[in-house]
């Protein structure tokens, strides 16, 4: 598995590397004890059950089982080879490798990657014609001028690599033809649409302003084509969902807010990627958006990771007043705290940033959101006539509904109050109400509160396995920690063959870890197994508390737990034997079988 990087290297980036700070980027840590937790990236979770020690340098998720060292989390998490892990930690150290890019080419890569990769490299490749034709050539001008207009900084146009792509129908086409590319797989990535009667191919995008939209990991994915002339449909105009790019789990600006994100514990969700750009061009780096389309779950586990603070920003008008309602509600549920931010009529987030500024912006907008409780109860007011008593007290009803649902009794109080005051209605009758709004709710709750899903893989308290698998995951545990203690416990095993065959396979690269002369380090020993079911059944051992200071006593008897166990198998097996040769009227058989399991019984 190590391949063409030698051993020393490996060490030597090992060694040199915090897995907190790896994982830090792309998941919130909070330390906790002697260990870091936060939410799992590799399954959706609530409460974070995913644990990065620092000590030994390894993650286990209790959740999912997902673990491993900081090599193996780059290569799961951002879909890398063992090489490419290394050659993005060596970046992140001093550590030089001294070997070509080129050297990564594996030819037994299979073909779904290829491609995968020829579409991503197509992607590359046409964003930066695109941009090339917007800011260096005469057919870009006009497109160019437009997006100065309408107050794009030119600072803008280059980060986000703003393009233009020409009206002509086949000008993409045949680009990529001449650089090599199969115009099936070029259908495939979404760039050019096959003609129905012809094998002829003609361009997606043409005579629009191209936004390259970049996956979590920066790579360039898909566009957003928006069209110059108001009267060319639709308004913007998406890659059709592929392969690669699949709107419910993008976020526009995803990959460069990340950061900023996690490090300000503060996300902006917009709802377009014209905003996010006005946003950050005003240094408002934490900006993200949806691809037109609605929130979703995946979008919302996203966000999660990083940050449970969100601004939504969204326009005024009634489209994006429902959408931050919803969005609110799903954020809210996965336990965000929320606040929305509200523009004055006709304006969006970018108009409103290029017409009075950034500070104002920042003052204004972002300091004066509401909190999402004080924006409900502006939300179930519209199209209420609130003189009407009929639908005051509908609205009241309403409300006190919503304010039953707040966690803390000092928000609760003030919430009350502010309705007291505003109807005035007596602070006690309307206290009142809402604990009876709260009981009605609870009661309501208790008939359909689902039942957790059971997504444990391993249990983490070791209480449930049954005896034998205990004692053997024990013993590895020891064996983990101290390579003396080991090579006793090979010996008192006495060539005995682990039940659980993961257990005996870890057992025997353990032996031979050890033998090679290293020392004990699960970090280091993770790069000797071949398979993730393996790394997982060992960063979940390390994460299990076990006595350091193990007496001769306590290891004998797991040993004689697992001894015990392959005897009592052994006993089965003779049982059933001897059944058969009962059947068979082998009767000297079936005897000499009894003797030998009451031998067996006895020794137990
Ligand atoms: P500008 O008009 O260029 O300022 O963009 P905007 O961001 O103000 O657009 P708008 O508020 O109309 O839309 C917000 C987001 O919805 C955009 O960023 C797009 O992602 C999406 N969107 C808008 N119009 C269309 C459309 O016609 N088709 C698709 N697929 N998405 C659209
Ligand atoms: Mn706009």
């Amino acid at each position: 598995m190590v391949g063409i990087i030698p051993e020393d290297k490996i060490n030597e980036i090992r060694q040199s590397i915090d897995i907190v700070d790896i994982i830090g980027e792309y998941v919130h840590l909070k330390k906790q004890g002697r260990n870091y937790f936060g939410l799992c990236p590799f399954h959706g979770e609530n409460t974070p059950s995913f644990s990065v020690s620092a000590d030994k340098q390894i993650y286990h998720c209790f959740g999912c089982g997902a673990g491993g060292n900081a090599i193996s989390f780059l290569m799961d998490i951002d879909g890398l080879s063992f090489q490419e892990a290394i050659i993005k930690l060596a970046e992140k150290t001093n550590v030089s490798l001294d070997i070509e890019k080129e050297a990564e080419v594996h030819t037994h890569e299979p073909k779904a990657n290829i491609e995968k990769k020829q579409m991503k490299a197509a992607h590359e490749f046409l964003s930066k014609f695109y941009h090339h034709l917007l800011v260096n050539t005469k057919e870009g001008q006009k497109a160019l001028e437009y997006l100065l207009d309408r107050g794009f900084s030119k600072a803008s146009i280059e980060k986000f690599q703003i393009g233009y792509a020409l009206p002509s129908w086949d000008f993409t086409v045949k680009l990529l033809q001449k650089r090599g590319y199969e115009l099936t797989l070029m259908e495939k990535a979404g760039l050019i649409i096959k003609k129905e009667n012809d094998n002829a191919y003609f361009d997606r995008f043409r005579s629009r302003i191209m936004f390259p939209i970049q996956n979590s990991k920066g790579e360039t994915i898909a566009f957003s084509g928006r069209a110059i002339d108001q009267d060319d449909q639709p308004k913007y105009l998406n890659s059709p969902e592929t392969e690669l790019f699949n709107k419910r789990s993008i976020l526009y600006n995803f990959n460069r807010a990340k950061g900023f994100i996690k490090k300000q514990q503060q996300a902006i969700l917009f709802e377009g990627f014209a905003d996010v750009i006005s946003a950050d061009n005003a240094e408002i780096n934490n900006g993200i958006a949806t691809m037109g389309t609605s929130l979703t779950e995946q979008h919302v586990q996203l966000i999660r990771r990083m940050t449970d603070s969100v601004i939504i920003c969204y326009d005024s008008d009634f489209a994006g007043i429902e959408a931050a309602f919803r969005a609110g509600n799903m954020l809210t549920e996965q336990h965000c705290h929320i606040r929305i931010a509200r523009m004055p009529k006709n304006l969006d987030p970018d108009d409103y940033i290029k017409k009075y500024g950034t500070e104002k912006f920042r003052q204004d907008v972002i300091g004066n959101s509401l909190t999402f409780m004080a924006f409900k109860m502006e939300y179930y007011r519209l199209g209420k006539k609130l003189q009407n008593e009929g639908e005051k007290l509908q609205y009241i009803e309403k409300v006190i509904e919503e304010i039953s649902r707040l966690e803390k009794a000092v928000e609760r109080d003030h919430y009350l109050r502010q309705l007291a005051d505003e109807f005035s209605i007596s602070l006690e009758a309307l206290k009142q109400q809402q604990k009876q709004a709260y009981y009605t709710s609870k009661r309501k709750n208790k008939h359909q509160t689902e039942q957790k899903p059971k997504q444990l893989y391993i249990q983490p308290d070791g209480r449930l396995f049954p005896a034998n698998q205990t004692a053997e995951r024990r013993l590895l545990a020891h064996m983990l920690q101290n390579a003396e203690l080991a090579f006793k416990i090979k010996d008192l095993l006495n060539g005995i063959i682990l039940y659980y065959d993961e257990h005996q396979a870890i057992l025997t690269y353990l032996l031979g870890y050890y033998e090679e002369g290293n020392e004990p380090n699960t970090s280091k020993f993770l790069l000797h197994l071949p398979d993730d079911k393996l790394r997982r059944i060992v960063t979940e051992l390390e994460m299990m508390p076990i006595n350091n200071e193990v007496s001769d006593k306590e290891i004998e008897d797991y040993v004689n737990q697992v001894l015990k166990h392959q005897k009592m198998l052994k006993i089965k097996e003779k049982e059933n034997l001897q059944k058969k040769a009962e059947q068979q009227n082998d009767l000297k058989k079936a005897m000499s079988l009894a003797m030998e399991i009451i031998q067996l019984r006895k020794s137990l």
